[in-house]
């Protein structure tokens, strides 16, 4: 390990999350999703988005597949792979926060450690978890990407929900089920929890 001694952070100098807040005109605020691949988290992420940015209010997406092609390009799926996908995608989100940016993400993040890590990265009082719940059945039935089938040949290995575990969250912020809710369904639970968090005004 290299000597991380000299090390001298400027965040004590630089313009703070609250004027940028202030800039914006909005709260920022972590909106985390979790769930199986194909539950709908990006599906749900980029409608939250639309709606939101109707309303005035700046938004960033971070998103599985997107992030797994670039910064984290280097990471497969084991264990630690994940662990370091999320710590690295927790630090990411911190950065739009303080820049006063509604974050939205979007990754299967499949246990309550890891979901607790990026809960801390980013602070527990921003941090809002929603379990996107669609049963594995319908995530398989669906298959939008054909990997579900890839990993019931054994094509793909360590596949969360058939070879690898996904941990349900004990106690999220809001839990939506994509098999019973329509995205517009979806969307309006989450603008109920959301608006008052955003808008309430610096
Ligand atoms: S996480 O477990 O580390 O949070 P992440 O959300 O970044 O996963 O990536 C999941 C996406 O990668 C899936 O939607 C799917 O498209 C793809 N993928 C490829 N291999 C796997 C695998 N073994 N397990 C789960 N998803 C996989």
């Amino acid at each position: 390990m290299e000597d991380k001694n000299h090390i001298y952070p400027i965040f004590d100098r630089m313009m703070t999350r609250q004027d940028k807040e202030e800039l914006l005109g909005q709260h920022s605020v972590m909106i985390w999703f979790t769930g199986l691949s194909g539950s709908g988290k990006s599906t749900i992420a980029i409608a939250l988005e639309r709606e939101l940015h109707k309303r005035g209010l700046l938004c960033r997406i971070l998103d599985g597949d997107n992030i797994r092609s670039g910064i984290n390009n280097n990471l497969g799926f084991s264990e630690s792979d994940r662990v370091e996908n999320i710590r690295r995608i927790a630090e990411v989100s911190k950065l739009f926060l303080d820049s006063g940016i509604i974050t939205i993400a979007a990754f299967i993040s499949p246990n309550n450690d890891i979901r607790e890590m990026a809960a801390n990265i980013i602070g527990q009082n921003d941090f809002l978890e929603i379990f996107v719940s669609t049963p594995l059945e319908e995530c398989e039935k669906r298959d939008v990407k054909g990997l579900y089938a890839k990993a019931r040949k054994g094509e793909i290995k360590n596949f969360t929900g058939i070879s690898a575990p996904f941990e349900m969250p004990e106690h999220p912020a809001l839990s939506l089920d994509t098999s019973k809710l329509s995205l517009q369904e979806s969307v309006n639970r989450l603008l109920e929890i959301v608006l008052p968090k955003v808008k309430s005004i610096v």
